[in-house]
């Protein structure tokens, strides 16, 4: 049933590209219209909405801090991210005009659903987006989006979390299309871009075999830092989590604008240092600061790892080790930069002798608080 892969986790990677495919399937119109009827939260409702709160836990809390940026980009609606776990506790202030999005693989997660039913006490409108059909959190919200992932079982989350973002930035979308902020040819060009996503993670994954032996060359290391900014931010975050979880090292995820205040302290001769490079096309205000960035840490000794985009020869002169990903739409990198951290880590346990699917103390759903 691992279809020939050693681990369940190894398919789950290779088998992104269908499942971003199926999670736009269906839901796109002729004319670029999307036709998310299956959300059933009437038109009116979401004309009215004055904000977004995302809830969420572990990999679908990145997968919503991403979400962040093309909804407040998209819609122009402020948009807060928050852990589900922290999210009651703090009264948070929420009514009718609030739309709150519980992001979920496994639709049981006990701190996400305390979340969604806290907000909906408030009077928000709930919607889930998550990809196990009939689960808890779809069950009680008002709407949901299922993400057509297929089942995951490795507990690391990987297609769900590539599956959440594409979910995500239809929300997102189809928010503007209902609230006029965004028209049908700017979201057919989005929408065209998404669907060429699958050819695009499909090459990623085609080139991951220098980043196989580069993991299995620091299975020694103590630390591995992550830095990104702008979407590349919560793409380090996830890197660090998926280190962390497989190979129970050290890892971290920064803003590398945040290096200065404090996290450059940290570096040492030879520590390996994964930084996720915004695209020179976009924002390139943001590739020239991490540029500087990568320059900085290499000048203390920090080994880099700069994953950039194809034709980014700026990072060049800095880089240890260069991972190359497709040029994208700065706000859909994620689906590509996500890849490589993803076999990064899946190697890193392997060459350290553990177990990949099952990693220690962790369970794939966690139906506690
Ligand atoms: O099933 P959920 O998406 O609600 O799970 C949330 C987290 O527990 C989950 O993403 C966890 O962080 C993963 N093991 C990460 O790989």
């Amino acid at each position: 049933e691992k279809g020939g892969y050693d681990y369940f986790m190894l398919k789950e990677i290779a088998e992104q590209p269908k499942a971003v495919a199926d999670t736009l399937l269906g839901r796109i119109g002729a004319e670029g219209q999307l036709t998310l009827d299956e959300l059933r939260i009437p038109p009116q409702v979401l004309r009215m909405v004055d904000k977004v709160v995302i809830v969420a836990c572990g990999t679908a809390f990145h997968a919503g801090l991403i979400a962040k940026y093309a909804i407040e980009h998209w819609t122009r609606l402020p948009c807060e991210v928050e852990l589900a776990s922290e999210f009651r506790y703090r009264d948070p202030i929420l009514d009718a005009r609030s739309l709150v999005i519980a992001i979920s693989q496994s639709g049981e997660t006990m701190d996400t659903l305390m979340a969604l039913r806290h907000a909906r006490e408030q009077g928000a409108t709930v919607l889930a987006i998550c990809n196990t059909n009939g689960s808890t959190i779809p069950r009680e919200s008002d709407a949901v989006l299922y993400t057509h992932a297929g089942p995951e079982v490795a507990v690391a989350s990987t297609k769900a979390f590539l599956t959440q973002l594409v979910a995500c930035y239809l929300v997102a979308l189809y928010l503007g299309q209902v609230r006029g902020t965004k028209w049908a040819d700017e979201i057919l060009a989005v929408v065209g871009d998404l669907a060429r996503i699958g050819e695009e993670v499909e090459r990623v994954l085609e080139t991951m075999e220098p980043v196989r032996e580069l993991a299995r060359s620091l299975a020694g290391a103590d630390t591995v830092l992550f830095l990104g900014r702008h979407v590349g931010y919560p793409v380090a975050l996830e890197g660090a989590l998926k280190l962390k979880e497989l190979a129970y090292m050290h890892a971290e995820g920064f803003a590398a604008g945040e290096l200065k205040h404090g996290p450059i302290a940290l570096i040492e001769e030879g520590m390996p240092v994964v930084v996720v490079v915004p695209s020179p096309r976009g924002r390139s205000v943001l590739h020239d600061k991490i540029v500087s960035n990568i320059q900085e840490i290499r000048a203390r000794g920090a080994r880099t790892i700069v994953i950039a985009e194809e034709g980014d020869e700026a990072v060049v002169p800095y880089a240890d080790h260069l991972v190359r990903v497709p040029a994208t739409p700065t706000l859909l990198q994620p689906l590509v930069a996500t890849v490589p951290l993803q076999v990064f880590a899946c190697e890193l346990a392997t060459a350290r002798g553990n177990e990949v699917d099952q990693p220690r103390n962790l369970a794939k759903s966690v139906t506690v608080e």
